[in-house]
This record gives C-alpha cells, sequence and structure tokens, in this order.
C-alpha cells in the first residue's frame, strides 16, 4: 500500500521524504489556508520535493469552471493529479480532463455507488472518505472493503485512495483490506513508528551495552 500525506506543510513532507515512506501527497482548501501561504508558492514547492502524485483541488461548482482549473493546476507540474468533488458537474470534468490525460481524483466519496460513478467517469483515483463517516457513527472501513469488492468484481483500475484518516488502526486496515493508497495527516504517519516496547527494549539494550567491555564506540 502506498502511503500519501494529507497536508500543505513542506516540512511534513520533507521529514516524511526522509524516512524513505512517502509516495504522494494530497491536499486540499482547508490544508492549504492552514498554511497561511500563497496557494501557488505551496503547490510548487511540493511538486518539486515530491516524485508522486500531488492532488491539488479545483473549487468550481460547474464543469467548465473545474476544466479550467484542472487545466491550470496541471500546467504546474507532471505529477499533477487533480481532485474533483463527486458531483454530476465534476464527473463531467473528470471525462473531459482524463481524456487530456491529465489524472484525476474524485474527493469527498461517502457511499459505495459514489465511488463507482467516479470510476465509470474514468477517473484515475477516488476518495472515500472515512474518519468522517466514523465521525458520524457510522464505520468507514465498511466503506473501503465494498468499493474494493466493487472494482474487484468488474476488473476496475481506479485506484482506491483512503481518506480523512484519523489514527494508526485506519491505516492498518486498510493495509489488510488492500486498498491501493492511505492518505494521512503527518502526525498518523508519526505514529506508525511508534511502539512501547521498542522504546523500553532500546533502553535496555543502551543500558546493557555500557557493561560490556572494550567498546568500540
Ligand atoms: C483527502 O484527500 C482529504 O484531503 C482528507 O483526507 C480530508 O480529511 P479530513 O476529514 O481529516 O479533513
Amino acid at each position: 500500500m502506498e502511503f500519501f500525506l494529507d497536508t500543505g506543510m513542506v516540512d511534513e513532507i520533507r521529514q516524511a521524504l526522509d524516512w524513505g515512506i512517502l509516495d504522494g501527497v494530497t491536499t486540499n482548501p482547508s490544508l492549504i489556508a492552514k498554511t497561511g501561504r500563497p496557494f501557488l508558492e505551496v503547490a510548487k514547492e511540493i511538486l518539486e520535493l515530491v516524485d508522486g502524485p500531488v492532488s491539488l483541488e479545483t473549487v468550481s461548482r460547474d464543469a467548465e469552471g473545474m476544466i479550467r482549473e484542472g487545466r491550470m493546476l496541471a500546467e504546474l507540474g507532471d505529477n499533477v493529479v487533480v481532485k474533483i468533488p463527486m458531483i454530476p458537474e465534476g464527473m463531467k470534468a473528470v471525462q473531459v480532463l482524463e481524456s487530456e490525460g491529465i489524472p484525476t481524483n474524485v474527493t469527498l466519496v461517502f457511499s459505495p455507488s459514489q465511488a463507482l460513478i467516479a470510476a465509470k467517469a474514468g477517473a484515475s483515483y477516488v476518495s472515500p472518505f472515512i474518519g468522517r463517516i466514523d465521525d458520524v457513527s457510522s464505520d468507514g472501513m465498511k466503506l473501503i472493503r465494498e468499493v474494493k469488492q466493487i472494482f474487484e468484481n468488474y476488473q476496475i483500475e481506479t485506484q482506491i485512495i483512503v481518506a480523512s484518516v484519523r489514527h494508526p488502526m485506519h491505516v492498518v486496515e486498510a493495509a489488510l483490506i488492500g486498498a491501493d493508497i492511505c492518505t494521512m495527516p503527518f502526525e498518523v504517519m508519526k505514529k506508525l513508528f511508534q511502539h512501547p516496547l521498542t522504546e523500553k527494549g532500546i533502553e535496555l539494550f543502551l543500558k546493557d551495552w555500557e557493561r560490556v567491555p572494550g567498546r568500540p564506540f
């Protein structure tokens, strides 16, 4: 499963790249607003840093506007993926952009039927938002299982990006289901490393090392 960071923060992206575990980045208007920086400056910096796909979101509500914005975003780099909201006008835009070789990521997906529609429109990626479903006392991961099953039934090649991830178990469950990609906040990615027994084990080994005679380091 590929790991994407769901962020607009360039320093977070740099750290994940240093760890060697980053395959791509997703952003949205809220994440860009959080940076407090001009959109084009942030987008260009991310695109230069990351070799993998970088999702940048359109904000128009009509197909014409989304297509115009999508073409503009695609000019920023070869690895741009245009994020399009899951609405009928969005599906018109997906068809046009994909036919021009511009990959799209259909966002704000909350049901299997929406995922199926996005795939039928030709989207390269679909982003079911699991955390927001959990937030309303429903089962976000069930959606991933269902979308995965539907895509397998029909050999659909649209990749599933598990989005709106809140904690490490979301990532583990997504991997068990066999989702293609999990996009996560930096805090969740950091937590994936952590285990109290690892910390405890390191402390014990270091303490015992102090008793080893002739230590070369
Ligand atoms: C995905 O592409 C979205 O940017 C993101 O995962 C939304 O997550 P949130 O529900 O934590 O805002």
